[in-house]
């Protein structure tokens, strides 16, 4: 449970509650044994209520022992403010044992007092939320407010029947934050939930951790009984404990549990109350009953938003941000996770934006830690922790996904061709991680296309990076397992992916000779390019070469130039004939030569093969404007300087050589 520290400046010059000094005093030798006082310190300073002065009198201390001791002093001195504020550190700086010692000695927040806060919040929402353990707002905070409201619509609904709110989305995009927000609504409290917010930071549990997070809540509210009981023994004990107090003392309230992993979890606290849940889990609820309703959360702010966090950060207006800090939001996709992370080492480090942004390009994430309320030291953490839950069989699938390229959206036949399965069974896998926000699916109609967020695709590309020529190489032979000598047709709804994405996967295979045989391939190309045109192609020539100029460059070349000189003609319609394009390249080029076999082949169609292309000079503007049907007939002109054609599309057309028809 996390407390609001600082309550405002009347305040600060009262003594602190005796009962909160005598818990700092008989705790006190627990606390001198154990804390570390700098990041606790840290957090005490941002919150106000430690000075820079006492902060240095701490560490001129020489053991940690004797400083423990001396930070102890200082905040006997101090007020309320400062016990919450050192009971928050704790908790966050990863002594919950400690600040379980201090929970019950946390002072009250004074109430009565209606008059609106700064931040709009009544004193009355402020002790709800106090009592109850709702995180405060992190310290650089940005609004969302359609999804705060999508939230609290969703309370709404709840009316007073018990039920479920799942507020799901991936790894750091804001449930935590946004679900506290919503409960900051005087009105929300005061007309839906009088009964109060019980706030629980679930986590990853097994039973055991369950069963404390358990007894921990029920000695909560039990708080101000005057025969304490003693803790339940086992889950079903605690449950029982829950649903009597629940129903007692505290109907009509809202029990939130923050960061619900498995779905037996919920199972001890399925009492006919009203729950509200985060997860990155969507189908955490599946196995209880009762009226449910979900809020997703998407994964990144606005880029404004994003740039308002790192201005908030760095202290600086956004039209004075330098360039990288756009960089930054558009290279997480504005994750409120990464920005804040990357903030918060700003602000210490103000001139390392370039260093930074580095660090998130190269997918360097376990640099990028930074000590936090958040509930992960670093971003590969964060996101780890989900894939490590999957069971082994769905790990490896997972992986599997590491080669998908960025920002494409993969019909299902694409994954079905990969594992060499049904449909519906892929359907079945990747829903799970959908579920489980590991990855995103659009659905349009009956077709699903599938997604992941670049954070996670960097994540997976680091964390397999040993096996990414294997997975692009299982991909291609996959291919080609499925479509043989076959080349995919635009009626099939991975046809598109292959044509865009082929290429880049023997590249990944670094499989040269399937590289080298598909794009010097003029059935490939003449199949790619009336589907988008030359300049993709163009493109991988370009970017590829490396693996495609084994031993030299002229193949390429002589492929790179024909699409460059011909693109005017290529991908437009009426499509023209690729073979006969061909044959008006030089005779040494290799799209020539293939051209020649292509036509010598086929038999039925006509092609006109020049005879004088050596002696032209603008060799370059030899080109065919093709009838759009069979051709039937050409002769040449007796000068032997045209030629006329004529065809089933009933045109006549007359070339003159050298010239465009
Ligand atoms: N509205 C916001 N304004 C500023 N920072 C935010 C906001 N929302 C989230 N953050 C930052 O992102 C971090 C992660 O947010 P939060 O803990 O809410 O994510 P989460 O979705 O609950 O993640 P997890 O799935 O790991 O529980 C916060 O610690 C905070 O630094
Ligand atoms: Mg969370």
């Amino acid at each position: 449970m996390f407390y609001p520290a600082p309550e405002g400046g009347s305040n600060r010059k009262r003594n602190m509650d005796v009962k909160s000094r005598n818990y700092l005093l008989m705790n006190r030798q627990a606390l001198e044994k154990d804390i570390k006082t700098s990041y606790i310190m840290d957090r005490m300073i941002s919150d106000e209520v430690l000075t820079l002065q006492e902060e240095e009198r701490v560490k001129q201390q020489n053991t940690q022992k004797e400083r423990a001791a001396m930070l102890i002093n200082i905040i006997l001195t101090k007020d309320n403010n400062s016990y919450r504020s050192f009971y928050n550190a704790l908790l966050h700086e990863g002594y919950r044992d400690l600040a379980a010692l201090l929970q019950d000695g946390i002072p009250a927040v004074s109430s009565g007092n209606r008059k609106s806060s700064m931040d709009g919040m009544t004193s009355y929402v402020k002790t709800v939320l106090c009592e109850g353990g709702v995180p405060q707002r992190p310290v650089v905070f940005v609004t969302r407010p359609k999804l705060v409201d999508a939230i609290k619509k969703k309370l709404y609904c709840l009316g007073s029947d018990p039920g479920w709110v799942t507020v799901y989305g991936m790894a750091g995009c804001g449930k935590t934050v946004l679900t506290a927000e919503a409960l900051r609504d005087h009105q929300l409290l005061e007309d839906y939930f009088p009964g109060g917010v019980h706030w629980i930071s679930v986590g990853k549990q097994d039973k055991a951790g369950l069963l404390i997070k358990l007894q921990n809540l029920c000695s909560r509210l039990e708080h101000d009984l005057t025969l304490s009981q003693r803790s339940p023994l086992n889950i079903e004990e605690a449950k029982d404990r829950l649903r009597l107090l629940m129903l007692r003392k505290y109907p009509r309230s809202l029990l939130v549990l923050d960061d619900i992993w498995d779905s037996w979890v919920l199972k001890a606290f399925d009492n006919q109350c009203q729950v509200l849940i985060t997860s990155r889990d969507r189908s955490v609820t599946d196995a209880v009953a009762g009226n449910k309703f979900e809020v997703h959360v998407e994964s990144g702010l606005a880029h404004e938003k994003g740039l308002e966090i790192l201005s908030l950060f760095v202290n600086m207006k956004i039209s004075e941000l330098p360039e990288q800090a756009n960089s930054l939001v558009r290279e997480c996709k504005g994750s409120p996770l990464v920005i804040s992370l990357i903030g918060a080492l700003l602000r210490d480090f103000p001139s390392r934006w370039e260093y930074y942004l580095r660090q998130l390009q190269n997918k360097q994430f376990k640099r990028i830690r930074k000590s936090s309320s958040y509930d992960y030291e670093a971003l590969d953490e964060a996101m780890s922790i989900s894939v490590e839950q999957l069971n082994d069989n769905y790990k490896d699938y997972y992986r599997d996904l590491s080669i998908l390229p960025k920002d494409v959206k993969v019909p299902t036949k694409v994954l079905c061709i990969l594992w060499d399965m049904e449909t519906e069974e892929v359907e079945d896998i990747l829903q799970e991680f959908v579920n489980k926000s590991l990855l995103f699916c659009d659905r349009n109609g009956k077709s699903f296309h599938y997604y992941l967020h670049d954070l996670q695709l960097d994540f997976l590309t680091e964390k397999n990076r040993n096996q990414l020529q294997e997975l692009h190489r299982n991909i291609v032979n996959q291919y080609k397992k499925y479509y043989k000598l076959k080349m995919p047709v635009p009626s099939q709804e991975d046809c598109m992916y292959w044509y865009n994405f082929l290429a880049y996967h023997m590249a990944g295979a670094n499989m040269q000779q399937e590289l080298r045989d598909l794009m010097f391939s003029l059935d490939w190309i003449k199949a790619k390019t009336e589907l988008v045109g030359p300049a993709h192609l163009i493109h991988e020539y370009v970017e590829y070469s490396s693996i495609l100029d084994q031993k030299d460059s002229t193949v390429r070349e002589n492929f790179q130039e024909f699409l460059s000189l011909n693109g005017h003609l290529l991908g437009r319609q009426p499509f023209p004939d690729i073979i006969q394009l061909g044959l008006c390249q030089p005779e040494t080029s290799e799209v020539y030569q293939q051209a020649k076999l292509h036509a010598q082949r086929e038999t039925g169609t006509f092609y006109l093969e020049w005879m004088n292309k050596k002696s032209l000079k603008n060799l370059y503007r030899l080109v065919v404007r093709p009838h759009r049907d069979a051709v039937y007939h050409a002769c040449f002109s007796k000068d032997r300087q045209r030629i006329a054609s004529c065809g089933a599309d009933k045109t006549l057309q007359k070339y003159i050589c050298g010239e465009n028809p």
